[in-house]
C-alpha cells in the first residue's frame, strides 16, 4: 500500500487518513474521512452525539478496523503495521479504563506489567505518575473510592505509563466540574510542551477552543468543516466592529460616514458587520479619519465556536440561524 503521499514534505505527522470509512449494518457512521495532524499538536474532534468520533478513535488505535480508506499514526499504516501503531500511542477511552477493585497504584502497575517494564521501573513510573497526577495520597486506596476527577486523572497517568508519543483522549473532561476541567487542560498543555501529540474528541467547544491547534467538525459521517478556532468562527456570519462614542457629535458624524452600520443612538455605538480582518479594520479606521473622528472604544466580536457547531450540525434540532444573526 503506497504510505509515501500521506507523510508530508516538511513537519512530521502524527495522523493522516485518506478516505476513511466505517459502517454498522446498514448506517453508515464514517463517510471517508481525511485528516492530516502534525506532531505536536492538538486536534479536537467535535461532533453531536453518535456522529462517530469515538469510531474514528477506534479506528486510529487499532481496536477496531475500517471498511476502507488509509490511516497512518506515528509513521505505521493501521491495517499493515497495528502494532507499530500500537507501541507508539496511548488511549484514554470515554469510558474509564480503571478498575475499580484495585488501589490507584495496583492499577498503574498493571499497566507498567503490560508495558513490560520491569519490577523496579515498573515502580519508578507508578510513583513518577502518581505524584505528577496529584494521586500519591490516594495511591493505596480502591480506585473505586476516587471521585470522577481523580478517576480521570488516574485514566490519563495509566495511559502515559509506556511513555506514549501520541494520545488519544476520548472526552477527557465529560463529567468533570469546572475546576477539574482546568485541571484537565492543564495536564493536557503540559503533555504537548513535552512534546506529545494529542488526539481529543469533546463535545465542549469551550475545549476546543482552549486546547486545540486545530479543530475539525464531524457531522453526517464527513468532516464539515476543519481549520483553527478563528478559521471556523469565520465560516459562520455574525462578526461585527463595535464602537462606542461618547461625545455625540462625533457619534453622529461617525454613523454618517459608515453606512453600512446599525446605530445604537441611546448607548451611541456603531455595530459594523465585519470578519474582523486587519483590511477591513483599516478601511473602518480610514472612514473615521476621513471625518476626523475618534471612537472611544472599538470591539470586534467574532462569533463563537457555539454559533460554527450549530450551524455546521443544525439538521439536530439545533437552532438553523447561528446566534449572532438571530439577536
Ligand atoms: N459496535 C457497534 N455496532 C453498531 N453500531 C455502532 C457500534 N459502535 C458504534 N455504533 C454506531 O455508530 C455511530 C457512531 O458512534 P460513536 O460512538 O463513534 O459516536 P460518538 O461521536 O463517539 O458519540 P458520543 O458523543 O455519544 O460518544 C452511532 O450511531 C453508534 O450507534
Ligand atoms: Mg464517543
Amino acid at each position: 500500500m503506497p504510505t509515501s503521499k500521506l507523510s508530508g514534505p516538511q513537519s512530521p505527522t502524527a495522523v493522516s487518513t485518506i478516505g476513511l470509512r466505517k459502517s454498522y449494518g446498514d448506517k453508515t457512521v464514517l463517510d471517508g474521512i481525511d485528516l492530516h495532524i502534525p506532531a505536536g499538536s492538538v486536534f479536537a474532534l467535535l461532533g453531536p452525539n453518535g456522529a462517530g468520533k469515538t469510531t474514528t478513535v477506534q479506528i486510529l488505535s487499532t481496536l477496531i478496523t475500517a471498511d476502507a480508506g488509509q490511516a497512518q499514526v506515528a509513521g505505521h499504516d493501521v491495517a499493515t503495521s497495528p502494532d507499530g501503531v500500537r507501541a507508539a500511542i496511548g488511549v484514554t477511552g470515554q469510558f474509564s479504563a480503571v478498575d475499580g477493585l484495585i488501589t490507584g497504584e495496583e492499577n498503574m502497575l498493571l499497566m507498567a506489567d503490560l508495558h513490560h517494564l520491569s519490577k523496579r521501573e515498573g515502580r519508578r513510573v507508578t510513583a513518577d505518575l502518581l505524584a505528577r497526577f496529584d494521586l500519591t495520597e490516594a495511591a493505596k486506596k480502591p480506585a473505586s473510592t476516587y471521585s470522577g476527577g481523580m478517576k480521570r486523572r488516574l485514566d490519563i497517568a495509566m495511559t502515559l505509563v509506556g511513555d506514549p508519543r501520541i494520545i488519544f483522549l476520548d472526552e477527557p473532561t465529560t463529567g468533570l466540574d469546572p475546576r477539574s476541567r482546568h485541571n484537565m487542560w492543564q495536564i493536557i498543555r503540559e503533555l504537548v510542551s513535552d512534546g506529545v501529540t494529542v488526539f481529543l474528541t469533546t463535545q465542549y467547544l469551550d475545549e476546543a477552543d482552549e486546547l486545540a491547534d486545530r479543530i475539525a467538525v464531524l457531522n453526517n459521517g464527513k468532516i464539515a468543516a476543519e481549520g483553527t478556532a478563528g478559521e471556523l468562527k469565520r465560516l459562520v456570519p455574525g462578526g461585527h466592529v463595535r464602537l462606542r462614542f461618547t461625545d455625540p457629535a462625533a457619534y453622529q458624524a461617525a454613523a454618517s460616514a459608515l453606512r453600512e452600520a446599525t446605530r445604537h443612538d441611546e448607548s451611541l455605538t456603531l455595530q459594523i458587520p465585519s470578519g474582523g480582518s486587519q483590511r477591513e479594520l483599516r478601511s473602518i479606521l480610514d472612514w473615521l479619519d476621513a471625518v476626523d473622528v475618534e471612537a472611544d472604544e472599538l470591539t470586534v466580536h467574532t462569533p463563537d465556536l457555539d454559533d460554527v457547531f450549530f450551524a455546521l450540525t443544525g439538521d439536530a434540532g439545533t437552532p438553523e440561524q447561528p446566534k449572532e444573526m438571530a439577536r
